[in-house]
């Protein structure tokens, strides 16, 4: 793969399930992501997009095909090395939030960060910025089960930038703010990509988050479509 790319998919299918219960989800992605490009994924509900994000950031496989994340060939990588690769590069904002329950807000923030291995007080100093920046200062010590839904995404947020990624994925990252959080949170997303040049790819159905990316694709019958 050329290494200016960031992310390079051919031929990509999902299927889950076995004989007749079998169900393809993904049947024929192709996708060339350049550094710093900013995406929005869109399609129906159900048509693939958390499926097909969670493959391109490493966290689950393909059934077929190839997926290259910068130059590394995850199709052809075990989970421990794949775990590693996501450690160093990548961000990830879950549909679901997947905080770590028994850790506080700012613990949870703090926790890329030090497996990146910073510093205790660098990487504590850097989840408070992080949080206050989304106006959870008065938040720091509350367990996600002590938060709102949108408390919880800012968190979630929060957790994703600290590791200072490369390439940030998120699921809906707005689903659950009104829209003055909402474009707190798409502000500081695209500060992320002018600042340190991070390629963002999110799943929304914000038209005006979708609207600020370089390019719309649509997940529909299976496969990607470039929208123009
Ligand atoms: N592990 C699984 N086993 C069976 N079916 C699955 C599995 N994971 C996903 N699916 C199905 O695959 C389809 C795509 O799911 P996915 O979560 O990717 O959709 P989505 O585009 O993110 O939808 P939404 O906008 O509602 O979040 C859905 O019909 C879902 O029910
Ligand atoms: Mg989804």
């Amino acid at each position: 793969m050329p290494a200016e790319n960031i992310l390079a998919v051919h031929r990509l299918s999902k299927s889950v399930g076995q004989g007749e219960h079998q169900l393809s989800i993904l049947t024929g992605v192709e996708l060339v992501v350049k550094p710093a490009e900013t995406i929005a994924l869109v399609g129906e509900s159900g048509s693939g997009k958390s499926t097909l994000l969670g493959i391109l950031a490493g966290l689950d496989d393909g059934s077929a095909g190839e997926v290259f994340l910068l130059g590394s060939p995850l199709h052809q990588m075990n989970e421990e090395q794949r775990a590693e690769l996501r450690a160093k590069s990548v961000g990830f904002v879950f549909q679901s939030f997947m905080l770590v329950p028994t850790l506080n807000a700012l613990e949870n923030v703090q926790l890329p960060a030090l497996l990146r291995g910073e510093s205790d007080a660098q990487s504590r100093e850097q989840a408070k910025s992080l949080l206050t920046q989304l106006g959870l200062a008065a938040r720091l010590n509350h367990l996600p089960s002590q938060l709102s839904g949108g408390e919880q995404q800012r968190v979630a947020l929060a957790r994703a930038f600290s590791g200072r990624p490369t390439l940030l994925f998120a699921d809906e990252p707005t689903g659950n703010l009104d829209r003055h959080t909402g474009e707190r949170i798409a502000d500081l997303l695209f500060s992320l990509n002018r600042d340190f040049a991070t390629t963002l790819i999110l799943v929304t159905h914000d038209e005006q988050l979708a609207a600020r990316c370089d390019r719309r694709l649509r997940v529909r019958d299976g496969r990607l479509q470039e929208e123009v």
